[in-house]
């Protein structure tokens, strides 16, 4: 990825070369990191494989790529934190698919990984997926002083863990059964969206060093970011196109599940993630021309038709 594949003006549509960019960047990784070894574990690998590579909006990497820049980060060992957090979300996808949650069929325009595999071997790719993106932020190329590998392991952990995005899909399949208001749909989804999102831009200030107090503005932008990617999310679930998006569309509906939208009608929730982007990108005002494109990714965000 090229530093001036990522230098654009605040637009979303001036975003997609960046996206291509980290698109390949993070494809040419997960094919070096997933080589196929001839021995039992090659199934294994396929699966990691076919849910790693070729797909996917690439919104995570790219962000901790933003976030990294704003901090003069080496960009190779920002990729190596972009591809971590990747890791954990394909993870996370793999396991959302599964009978026992969201019992998908199609991910990112292919078949989910049990229906192209089977389910023991969804399982173990998603775990296995998760023990990687660990052993990548442990490793001393991703940053020298081991004070930053542990602070981004630890937030990592933090992120993904059950006061993260696994205690967000817990609380989402018990949505199915009680109605969440307003406010309980918010935790739901900050913990099960936003952590990860958070994660990207913590790592950002992490890998750059960053005392904590200098950290607010950016938690600021990934707390209404966060919220308005899922937002973004439930209306395509709603309005979107299952052709478009690459996933069945219309299932928390089906399901019962509270949503942003189920309480506040399309509309509205459309008005609340653009006036969430509005106060993330406000967040970034005192930086300049160098946050343009996290500017960039928060305008994207909602208006996405994927
Ligand atoms: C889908 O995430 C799951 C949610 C957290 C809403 P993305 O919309 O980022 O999915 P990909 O990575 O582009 O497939
Ligand atoms: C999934 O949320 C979030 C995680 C995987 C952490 P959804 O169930 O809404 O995501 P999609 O709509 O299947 O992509
Ligand atoms: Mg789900
Ligand atoms: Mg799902
Ligand atoms: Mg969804």
């Amino acid at each position: 990825m090229t530093q001036e594949a990522v230098t654009v003006h605040v637009s979303s549509t001036s975003l997609k070369p960046a996206l291509d960019a980290i698109g390949k960047a993070m494809d040419q990784r997960f094919d070096r990191l997933l080589q196929v070894p001839a021995d039992s574990s090659a199934k294994l690998y396929d699966a990691m494989r076919h849910a790693a590579i070729g797909g996917g909006k690439r919104m995570r990497p790219l962000l901790v790529v933003a976030a990294c820049d704003l901090f003069h980060v080496d960009r190779e060992r920002a990729l190596r934190v972009a591809l971590a957090i990747e890791c954990i979300h394909v993870y996370s996808l793999i396991h959302d698919d599964l009978p026992c949650m969201d019992d998908d069929d199609m991910r990112r325009g292919k078949p989910t990984v049990h229906k192209a595999f089977d389910e023991a071997t969804a399982v173990l790719a998603g775990d296995c997926l998760h023990a990687l993106a660990f052993e990548i932020l442990a490793d001393p190329a991703t940053h020298e002083d081991p004070f930053a590998r542990c602070e981004l392991v630890t937030e990592l952990a933090v992120s993904s863990g059950p006061s993260g995005m696994g205690g967000g899909q817990m609380m989402d399949l018990v949505a199915e059964h009680e109605l969440y208001d307003l406010a309980g749909v918010t935790r739901l989804q900050a913990l099960k969206t936003g952590a990860l999102i958070g994660f990207c831009l913590e790592a950002g200030a992490i890998m750059g060093r960053v005392p904590e107090a200098q950290r607010t503005p950016l938690r600021g932008y990934a707390r209404d970011l966060g919220l308005a990617f899922q937002i973004a999310d439930d209306l395509l679930d709603v309005e979107g196109s299952a052709e478009a998006a690459g996933k069945a569309v219309g299932k928390d509906a089906a399901a019962g599940k509270a949503t942003f939208v189920s309480l506040m009608g399309v509309e509205q929730a459309r008005t609340q993630a653009t006036m969430l982007i509005d106060q993330a990108i406000a967040h970034l005002n005192s930086f300049g021309e160098e946050a343009d494109l996290l500017r960039a990714i928060a305008r994207f965000a909602i208006e996405r038709d994927r």
